[in-house]
């Protein structure tokens, strides 16, 4: 099937405190945990035997060290979800997976492609990333593309601006992030769960947990 993808789009800069880009900055450095995600949970989009290393904050950690940040995901970030979305939205009871820190660092690293379980994906924007610098977010047309190749063949392309906060349906989308063009760019993102009447905290697959957050090594 075939849908071009859409995204509601907000500057949340004016709800964010002074200096969020430094203390997040200093978050993922002091926190980030690196991982090889091993393509097999059923939200992956890869081709199979993919190993893709990842680099993430856990919400457990970041709520703690940001604790401004879980007040936003759960207050302000979630009303305008609500706007966007015009349904009621409700933001995850579990903190490991409510908020995160994706960190993306030099040529190597991308992210995953994958499916999104949950039916709202909020995502706010740390560092930016120009057309031609690489770290964007590649999101496929076609719900069946499977590999990089098939999603980049019909796809829509989100560049990174910090502050900028999004949100979007990605469950029949996959997408996945390129990797950075130069060799000491970071690529930081905050990516947010949020949940519908129709599509709860609850439905989240139950593999999910262990494929992004177990055996992960201290980076
Ligand atoms: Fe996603």
């Amino acid at each position: 099937m075939r849908q071009l993808f859409h995204w509601h789009g907000f500057d949340a800069t004016a709800l964010l405190p002074r200096g969020w880009q430094d203390e997040l900055h200093q978050i993922a450095g002091t926190w980030a945990v690196r991982k090889d995600l091993v393509a097999t949970s059923v939200t992956s989009r890869e081709t199979p035997g993919a190993v893709i290393p990842v680099t993430t904050v856990d919400g457990g950690d970041l709520s703690k060290a940001a604790p401004w940040l879980q007040e936003l995901y759960e207050g302000p970030f979630c009303e305008l979800a609500k706007a966007a979305f015009g349904c009621e939205v409700t933001s995850a009871q579990n903190r490991q997976y409510g908020v995160n820190l994706n960190v993306q660092r030099g040529e190597l690293e991308r992210y995953e492609a994958h499916v999104d379980s949950n039916p709202i994906q909020g995502l706010l924007y740390v560092t930016t990333h120009p057309p031609g610098t690489g770290g964007e977010l590649v999101i496929a047309n076609r719900s069946d593309a499977i590999g990089l190749e098939q999603i980049d063949a019909d796809c829509s392309i989100i560049h990174p601006m910090a502050g900028s906060l999004l949100f979007f349906d990605a469950r029949l989308h996959p997408h996945y992030v390129r990797p950075l063009a130069d060799k000491n760019a970071v690529r930081i993102s905050v990516p947010m769960n949020y949940y519908t009447d129709e599509s709860t905290e609850d439905d989240r697959p139950s593999d999910l947990n262990e494929h992004l957050f177990a055996s992960r090594e201290n980076d």
